[in-house]
């Protein structure tokens, strides 16, 4: 305990200490998904079309994003690959669960999110993907019939054979290390209940077959047992109770979500940031959203109001009227188009319009940030972090927090947080972006 308390105090004092720490990504990491559906095969054949040269990581920060380090005047701008022990992308190996039994070359032919011809030179990489049976609950998921289902007496009962199926994956694939990433379909809508509060709790509803826990719980605590890293990349609530986050921490494993900050979302934290940064008032908001799931509105909804804080300036935000309609029209499929009606208003209150029309393709975004989590949720483990990544908010909705925290929503502080996080991780200077002329002002102030 006294050995663990110091290592962390050194960790936080002495930013060089938590470097020598990081274990190096050696040998292969296996990337286990629940849900091989649009997003996750769009991510397994983005990756395996990048290993061979095909096309290019684009949209990851990881692959694509450079970071800055030192003062300007250095000129140091490394890729973050290149800068922190990230796996490469020739050790990454995919496995995951599904409730329909296609292999992936299958799942990803149907979702028709990419195009055969990008597909085809890396079919037999796919079609060695097949799914593993998996914990599913019609009542949370209801137009879904699959049959690669499992079947167990108790809920206890189907997470240790999950537990089993991360076991045989890692003997089989030879991997050194596991991440999961939750791709499964959204479930229903449920809050907080007695059952989700502590561990004994959670455990004891497993045994009893409680009907307040959710397949995609199973699975993270599953992980968590296994002392597998996991990310919620939808709105369900997941690994988003007290007795998993206990859990995580008691494991020392990383976990977080939720739902993957794509599209309309994407947009809103984009913009919403640099109206607020010059204090332009924001009158009303309106979006018809492509989305199909109702329950996604909690993840959708609280987004401006934790950019904006009405509170702190009701003359600029109080007003806010933010509609969010949801109408999903399926002939675009994947294809989404969502439309914004802003209503600000600038000097001495006169208004103004913003119209958005983006035409975007959901999978396009969501892939990369799937990568990025499982790479940066398995860099977190070997820099032994764990509890939620709030580093992470980046790439979420609807960010994990420690209890009675706001969430941070604004995707610029997010980068900084994140990238501040891989500079102390890595032992440089944290930028805070007060330059020496900064400084030198001040001094003559004096
Ligand atoms: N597409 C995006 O931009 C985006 C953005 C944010 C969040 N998400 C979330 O990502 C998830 C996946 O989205 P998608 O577009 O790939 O959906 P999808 O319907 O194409 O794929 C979901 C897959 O999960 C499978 N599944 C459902 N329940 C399961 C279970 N219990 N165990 C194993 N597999 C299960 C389904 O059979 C299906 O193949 C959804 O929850 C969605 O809300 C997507």
């Amino acid at each position: 305990m006294a050995q663990k308390l110091i290592s962390k105090y050194l960790t936080i004092f002495n930013p060089k200490h938590m470097k020598e720490q990081i274990e190096q990504a050696n040998g292969k990491l296996g990337i286990l998904i629940p849900g091989l559906g649009a997003v996750a095969t769009t991510m397994i054949a983005g990756v395996e079309a990048v290993k061979k040269g095909l096309s290019q990581p684009i949209g990851s920060l990881t692959q694509m994003g450079n970071i800055r380090l030192g003062k300007r005047t250095e000129n140091r701008y490394p890729k973050i690959k290149d800068f922190v022990p990230l796996a490469d992308l020739k050790d990454i190996v995919f496995g995951g669960w599904d409730v329909y039994d296609d292999n992936v070359y299958e799942a990803a032919t149907h979702a028709k999110v990419l195009e055969p011809g990008l597909l085809l030179p890396i079919k037999s990489e796919l079609e060695k993907i097949k799914p593993m049976k998996a914990v599913f609950d019609k009542e949370y998921v209801r137009n879904l019939d699959g049959k690669n289902v499992k079947e167990a007496a108790s809920k206890y009962e189907l997470a240790q054979q999950v537990m089993k199926d991360i076991d045989d994956f890692k003997n089989n694939s030879g991997c050194e290390r596991l991440v999961m990433v939750w791709c499964g379909s959204t479930e229903k809508y449920i809050e907080e209940t007695d059952v989700h509060k502590s561990i004994y709790a959670f455990e004891t509803g497993l045994k009893s077959n409680d009907p307040l826990i959710s397949p995609s719980m199973i699975y993270a605590y599953a992980a968590i047992k296994k002392g597998v890293p996991f990310a919620n990349g939808a709105p369900n609530l997941t690994c988003d109770i007290p007795a998993l986050i206990s859990l995580a921490k008691e494991h020392g494993v990383p976990i977080g979500g939720k739902d993957f900050k794509t599209g309309q979302t994407l947009m809103k934290t984009i913009l919403a940031p640099g109206l607020h940064a010059r204090s332009l008032g924001i009158r009303g908001w309106f979006s018809t959203d492509p989305d199909n799931f109702k329950t996604k509105e909690v993840s959708k909804l609280g987004v401006l109001d934790d950019i904006l804080r009405p509170e702190l300036n009701p003359d600029l935000y109080g007003e806010l009227y933010h509609k969010i309609r949801i109408n999903y029209y399926p002939p675009h499929g994947d294809n989404k188009e969502s439309w914004d009606n802003i209503d600000i208003f600038g000097w001495l209150g006169y208004p103004m319009q913003i119209k958005i029309n983006f035409l975007c393709r959901d999978s396009i975004l969501a892939a990369p940030i799937v990568l990025d989590l499982a790479l940066f949720f398995d860099l977190a483990k070997r820099a032994n972090m764990s509890g939620i990544q709030e580093w992470l908010s980046f790439y979420f909705k609807s960010p994990q927090t420690a209890e009675g925290l706001r969430p941070e929503h604004d995707i610029f502080k997010q980068l900084i947080k994140l990238q501040n996080t891989l500079r102390h991780m890595m032992g440089e200077d944290l930028i805070t972006h007060l330059g020496l002329d900064y400084y030198q002002d001040l001094v003559e102030a004096l």
